[in-house]
C-alpha cells in the first residue's frame, strides 16, 4: 500500500464499506471540514442501512433532489424550502444565534428577502396598494438593560394581502411590503402596513410533494419578518406572529417562539389612524426589540447586512 493503509477486504460487508470511506477520509487536512465528513458518512451510511433503503428509493431520492435544483433560480429556492420544513434551519438559527436573556430570539430568514427596499421615514407605508386591513407596528429598539438604541436599522418585510410575497406576484420587479426604517433618538420605531396572512409556502415542487405525501399542509402563521442591527450589537434576524392565528401551533417550518407572538388590536379609527392616513379602522400592535451587544467588539452592521442581503438575493 503507497498511502500506507490497511488492505481493504475484497469481500465487502455493508460495514466493512463504511469503514473504508470513513478512512479514505480521515486524512481531510481541514479539521472541522474532516469532522463534518465523517459526521456525515456516518450517518448517512446508518440511515441508509437503518431503512435498508431500496435501489428504487435511492433513485426516487437522486429524481427528488435534481427537480429542487431545476427549480431554483432568482426568485426560488427549493433548497431552503427543504431545510425550512425538515427543521434543519431553526436546529442551525438556535446553535447559530444562542442570546442572553431578555435578548429578542431569532428565527429563520427565509427566502424572501430582497436587495433595494426604500428607506422610508417613521409611520412610512409599506404597502403599495388598499388591499388587506390598514396596521400600524410600534415599539422600541432597546439594549439588554431597557436603554434605548437610537438610529437602529429595521429591515422589515411581509407578504401581501393575497399571500403572495412580491416576487411571487404578477409583476415581481416591483417592490411590495418592504422597507426600512430607524429608530429616533429614544429608540422608537413605528411603520405602517397591513394586518399579516397566513400562507401558504409555494407547494408546486418537491417540497410541496413531500408535505402531501406525509400528511402535513404548508402554512406559515401570519407575521412580519424583521432584520434589526445597530452598531455595537448583535443583529436579530427575526419574525413578530399575530397571536390570533390559527396554525401558531403548526407552522410549516417550525419557526414560532411564545416571546415573538404579540397582539394586533383592533382600533375603530380615530386621530392616531388618521395622522398616519388611516381613515377607518386598523389594527395595532406593539413589540420592542432587544439587541446583545456584539460578541468580541463592534459588528460591521454594513457586511451583516451584505451578507443577509446576498442570501436574499436569490428570492
Ligand atoms: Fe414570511
Amino acid at each position: 500500500m503507497s498511502n500506507g493503509r490497511s488492505e481493504a477486504p475484497r469481500n465487502k460487508t455493508e460495514d466493512d464499506i463504511t469503514t473504508e470511506v470513513l478512512e479514505r477520509f480521515s486524512d481531510t487536512p481541514d479539521p472541522r471540514l474532516r469532522q463534518i465528513m465523517l459526521s456525515l458518512i456516518g450517518h448517512l451510511h446508518a440511515f441508509v442501512k437503518e431503512v435498508q433503503l431500496t435501489e428504487a428509493e435511492w433513485f426516487k431520492a437522486i429524481e427528488i433532489l435534481t427537480e429542487a435544483g431545476k427549480m431554483c433560480s432568482d426568485r426560488r429556492q427549493e433548497f431552503i424550502l427543504f431545510s425550512d420544513t425538515l427543521g434543519v434551519s431553526m436546529v442551525v438559527d438556535l446553535l447559530s444565534h444562542r442570546k442572553p436573556e431578555r435578548a429578542t430570539e431569532s428565527t429563520v430568514f427565509g427566502p424572501f428577502h430582497r436587495l433595494g427596499a426604500p428607506d422610508m421615514p417613521a409611520g412610512g407605508n409599506i404597502a403599495h396598494t388598499d388591499e388587506g386591513t390598514p396596521a400600524l407596528v410600534s415599539g422600541r429598539v432597546l439594549d439588554l438593560a431597557g436603554k434605548p438604541i437610537a438610529g437602529a436599522l429595521l429591515d422589515v418585510w411581509q407578504a401581501q394581502p393575497n399571500g403572495l410575497y412580491d416576487s411571487q406576484d404578477q409583476h415581481p420587479e416591483d417592490l411590495n411590503m418592504r422597507g426600512k426604517f430607524h429608530s429616533d433618538r429614544d429608540g422608537h420605531y413605528l411603520l405602517r402596513t397591513t394586518v399579516p396572512v397566513h400562507y401558504p409556502i409555494p407547494s408546486d415542487g418537491p417540497v410541496g410533494a413531500m408535505l402531501k405525501a406525509t400528511g402535513r399542509h404548508p402554512w406559515r402563521p401570519a407575521h412580519i419578518h424583521f432584520v434589526v442591527s445597530a452598531e455595537g450589537y448583535e443583529p436579530v434576524t427575526t419574525h413578530i406572529f399575530d397571536r390570533r392565528d390559527p396554525y401558531l401551533n403548526s407552522d410549516a417550518v417550525f419557526a414560532v417562539k411564545d416571546s415573538l407572538i404579540c397582539d394586533f388590536t383592533r382600533h375603530d379609527g380615530g386621530a392616531e389612524g388618521q395622522r398616519y392616513g388611516i381613515g377607518g379602522p386598523y389594527f395595532a400592535a406593539e413589540f420592542d426589540f432587544r439587541l446583545a451587544p456584539a460578541a468580541g467588539g463592534a459588528v460591521d452592521v454594513e457586511d451583516a447586512q451584505r451578507r443577509l442581503a446576498a442570501l436574499g438575493a436569490r428570492a
